[in-house]
């Protein structure tokens, strides 16, 4: 309609596009790009007035194969709640000033997220070991790549990667950023198997992403730069904002008080995860509870790579960070993912060595080991020798706060369309 009337505002659109997100970029109160205030009619009036450019139909070559609509879907605007506005949460933001989110930039990192083209043998997309519908984690412990070999870790889901303060990814956090992660597994001999030239010349030689690539950055011109960037947008759009957590949260304003919409038992369990039990100690606030509301309520992250007593002895085969730094401080310790989502992302732990929730409550009540490197919040405080802290949680009690972990699943994450895969023709994954 608006098309047929108005050609020539798809070649006004075109090269104004990369100008338009650069101000998305940088102004983020100058409005969605994403066509939501786009074309208006004027009142009770035929003439279409152009208020916002909007995008051209996506053309065949997009559409014979992709199920994507022609405006972009929102990815950079979320309505997030006011707990995720906080000063701490915005300052955790990882995004570099050079890679904004975008809804054309992500939506061409969703196309390559879903494409089996990034592995040797076109067989394994990120997703074949980061579903959607597991808070983009995997199931099985370990997970197999393109050659049927299986990784050394636990495949860990991507939920709130933007908010992690520390901004360094992988449970050894060796990448330095996310842009720098996500070419990782591209090229890991056994995930993917590819070179990142490899990958350019066949991105490049698949019609359907020219529009995607003109529209995310303003040219066709496929590189591996551009490659991480979109990825690396759409993995930081990932967010989970709409659990019963989020919605008790805007209730009370505050993470204390007990939440209306939670039963007795998940209340309980909110109270043993940020008083007794210790839990938000590390995975919600580094130290001790300040007065006042808690400056971080939103993001289940740690600030840093810790030890939390999982093995009691340096000798394990696999040391995390100690791997990477060479220093013997450092053995043992590992990031967390963030606890969003968690009672989806099973089995947990680097090594995934705890199939249930439970399992990992009942580590921290009775099970954490004497690791020379033990974070000190799991020690019995005063103790010189590495003394393990027992919680003594009745199992009700345990319970519970697995009920709590509960409340931060996210369900629509897990169904949005806009994160799951766009190929008509699923058999390409
Ligand atoms: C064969 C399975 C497999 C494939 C394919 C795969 N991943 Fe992963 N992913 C993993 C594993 C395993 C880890 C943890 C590895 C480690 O820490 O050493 C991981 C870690 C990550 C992380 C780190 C999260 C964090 O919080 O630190 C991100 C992000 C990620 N993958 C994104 C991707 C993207 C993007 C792709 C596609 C380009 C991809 N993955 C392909 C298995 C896979
Ligand atoms: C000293 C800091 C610390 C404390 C206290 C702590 N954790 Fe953790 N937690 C970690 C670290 C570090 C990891 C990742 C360890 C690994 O995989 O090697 C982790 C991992 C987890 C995981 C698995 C994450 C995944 O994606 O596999 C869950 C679930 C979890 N913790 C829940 C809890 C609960 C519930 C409590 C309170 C009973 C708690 N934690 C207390 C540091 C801590």
């Amino acid at each position: 309609m608006l098309r047929a009337s108005f050609p020539w505002l798809r070649s006004l659109v075109r090269p104004l596009a990369p100008m338009l997100l650069g101000c998305a970029a940088l102004l983020p109160a100058c409005g969605p790009v994403d066509g939501s205030t786009g074309p208006g009619t004027t009142p009770g009036g035929s003439d279409p007035v152009p208020t916002m450019p909007s995008y051209g139909p996506l053309p065949s070559a997009v559409t014979d194969v992709l199920n994507l609509p022609n405006t972009p879907d929102n990815y950079a605007n979320l309505d997030l709640p006011a707990h995720f506005r906080s000063a701490y949460v915005r300052a955790s933001d990882n995004t570099p000033a050079n890679n904004a989110i975008t809804d054309a930039g992500a939506t061409l990192g969703r196309v390559l997220f879903y494409d089996p083209l990034l592995s040797q043998n076109r067989t394994i997309a990120c997703a074949s070991c980061h579903a959607q519908d597991k808070g983009f984690g995997d199931p099985a412990a370990f997970s197999m790549g393109f050659a049927g070999g299986m990784t050394g870790r636990n495949a860990m889901p991507i939920i709130d990667a933007r908010y992690y303060r520390n901004g360094r990814f992988f449970w050894d956090q060796r990448a330095a950023t996310l842009e720098e992660q996500v070419v990782g597994p591209i090229q890991n001999a056994v995930e993917m198997g590819m070179t990142l030239p490899e990958v350019v010349t066949r991105v490049s030689a698949q019609p359907y992403y020219t529009t995607l690539f003109e529209r995310a950055f303003g040219d066709s011109t496929v590189s591996s730069d551009r490659i991480a960037k979109a990825l690396a947008q759409f993995a930081r759009s990932i967010v989970s904002y709409r659990s019963r957590f989020d919605a008790g949260l805007a209730q009370t304003g505050d993470i204390l008080p007990s939440f209306g919409n939670l039963t007795a038992q998940e209340n309980q369990g909110k109270a043993l995860f940020l008083g007794r039990a210790g839990c938000a100690a590390c995975h919600l606030d580094s130290g001790p509870p300040q007065p006042g509301p808690r400056p971080n309520q939103a993001a289940f992250f740690i600030e840093i790579a810790t030890n939390n007593g999982l093995d009691a002895t340096v000798d394990v085969g696999d040391d995390g960070v100690g791997d990477v730094t060479g220093r013997a401080a450092d053995k043992g310790r590992f990031k967390s993912p963030s606890l969003r989502n968690i009672a989806v992302t099973g089995p947990y732990m680097h090594d995934g060595r705890f199939a249930t929730l439970t399992q990992v409550v009942e580590h921290y009540n009775s099970g954490v080991q004497a690791h020379p490197n033990l974070d000190g919040r799991l020690r019995v405080p005063g103790t010189t020798t590495v003394t393990p802290r027992r919680l003594g949680l009745t199992a009700d009690e345990v319970q519970s706060i697995v009920a709590f972990l509960g409340t931060l699943t996210d369900d629509a994450l897990a169904k949005d369309p806009k994160y799951s895969d766009p190929f008509k023709n699923p058999t390409r994954r």
